[in-house]
């Protein structure tokens, strides 16, 4: 295997491996790299819980070189159909898009359930409490949850606990306001 991820950086830690699906989890504080071996792309996807934050990396030998600064940005907070507010990133290749999402307790802001008719969404609970109401069925959402919502299925986020409910959102093909159907 070519490719892989070293956690932390040799000469103190261990690499691993990485192919297609792999998936590594970072604590915080761990120094780590992806180093690419092979002569082609090695694409992946890094979620940062939470969001990512220029100012909250540090090189491993930034006491070298105090003052640099890396060219790095977040999008800006924008309001969702669906009423949630979220950061949102969409790729060409691999055709899909992640949305960093706030559903608030805000009866102003909920929206009726919709569908898509092309992307499959899943969703990641990173933290509040909340329900997913798929098909007109609801079902309670937690911190740590995955779900995965297929083309055509009716479903809707809503949250009604006084703390936000934090998601992240991806979709593939990426997110179209055009795919969009509701009831
Ligand atoms: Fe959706």
């Amino acid at each position: 295997m070519e490719n892989f991820v070293s956690v932390p950086p040799e000469p103190n830690g261990a690499c691993h491996d990485v192919a297609a699906g792999s998936a590594y989890e970072i604590p915080a504080g761990v120094a780590h790299m992806l180093r690419n071996k092979s002569s082609g792309y090695l694409e992946h996807l890094v979620f940062a819980l939470p969001p990512f934050n220029p100012n909250d990396v540090y090189l491993r030998d930034q006491k070298l070189s105090p003052g640099k600064t890396y060219p790095l940005s977040l999008p800006e907070a924008e309001d969702c159909f669906d009423g949630a507010k979220i950061l949102s990133y969409a790729f060409s290749r691999p055709d899909l898009s992640i949305a960093y999402g706030w559903v608030m307790n805000d009866p102003a802001r909920r929206k009726q359930p919709h569908r898509h008719k092309k992307s499959t969404e899943f969703v990641y609970v990173v933290e509040g409490k909340g329900f997913i109401e798929i098909d007109r069925v609801r079902h309670p959402l937690e911190s740590g949850d995955w779900i995965r919502i297929d083309p055509e299925t009716e479903h809707g986020l809503f949250n009604e606990a006084p703390e936000d409910l934090v998601v992240v959102c991806i979709c593939s093909p990426a997110f179209q306001m055009e795919d969009v159907r509701h009831r």
